[in-house]
């Protein structure tokens, strides 16, 4: 019987998982199947336990179940502890191990795919809600020389600073930064709106690497902004992949190519 693996969210149609996993399977020979499962807003834990009960091998977990997924695996790895949230579930029997690969996807995409070393870096962090959570212990692990946590509602970044309690480490008002950064992410969800969170330019310098995580056919208005004060800016589709590519590693054991599959998932925006 083939291996079956899904994607759990609500909505779910506009998944890419699908297509990312099938490219990764057919690159490295893995005969498995990945498909979108729909799960009822109150129903998460008994949609997992379905398809578990079915045969299912894993699963990523999306918006809104994250940490909903949290909450169901008896086992989790440091750094889904650490990001409070679970996105990989793989099953053993009836054991529920959950993961959390996001952040180390958004550290191969800055390191690997372009090219940015992080060790010793000022690194500016803009957010703090599950998405800047979930990146911060694999963006420490790099060694960077500090991480700003800037956030409109600064008792949510000063929450994290105590939580993570790094040296490393510190929070700040949006006003109250100064000074360029070597990278500037945005973890925050203004992009969705097509808001720009209110950095003050002097954050961007010329050798900036500017970073959003979320991805669209053209560039997010972050993006821009900071392209229009000279940084190098990337947007979040290789995170989305190499987040796939970790997921994929604790499944089958195997890490494929994800450069072909970025360039095939920006030809389809
Ligand atoms: P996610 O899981 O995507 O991180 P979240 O936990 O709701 O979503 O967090 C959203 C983050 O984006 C928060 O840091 C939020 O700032 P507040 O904590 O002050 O609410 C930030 N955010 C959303 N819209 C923003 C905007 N227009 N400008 C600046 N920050 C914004």
């Amino acid at each position: 019987m083939t291996d079956r693996y899904v994607v759990i969210g609500n909505p779910i149609a506009h998944s890419k998982s699908p297509q990312i996993h099938a490219c990764f399977a057919q690159q490295t020979g893995q005969e498995l199947s990945y498909e979108r499962l729909l799960a009822p807003l109150d129903g998460f834990d008994a949609t997992v336990r379905d398809f578990i009960a079915g045969g299912g091998c894993g699963a990523n977990v999306t918006v809104p179940f994250k940490l909903d997924a949290f909450a169901l695996a008896a086992e989790r790895s440091a750094r889904a502890q650490a990001a409070g949230a679970v996105n990989t579930l793989k099953f053993d029997g009836d054991l529920i191990y959950g993961d959390n690969t996001d952040g180390v996807g958004l550290v191969r995409d800055i390191i690997v795919n372009a090219g940015i070393d992080l060790g010793g870096a000022r690194v500016l962090l803009l957010g703090a809600g599950g998405a800047a959570r979930g990146v911060i212990l694999p963006l420490l692990e790099q060694l960077p020389a500090q991480i700003v946590i800037a956030n409109r509602t600064l008792a949510k970044a000063d929450a994290l600073v105590e939580q993570f309690s790094h040296t490393a480490l510190s929070a700040a008002r949006f006003d109250a930064l100064s000074g360029s950064f070597d990278i500037v992410i945005n973890a925050t969800s203004a992009s969705l709106s097509a808001e720009l969170p209110p950095v003050p330019a002097s954050v961007f310098g010329a050798t900036t690497f500017a970073y959003d995580m979320m991805y669209g056919a053209a560039p997010t208005v972050f993006m821009q902004a900071a392209a229009s004060h000279g940084a190098r800016v990337c947007d979040g589709l290789g995170m989305l992949v190499e987040q796939a590519a970790e997921s994929f590693f604790l499944w089958r054991g195997v890490r494929p190519d994800t450069a072909p599959v970025c360039q095939w998932l920006r030809e389809q925006l």
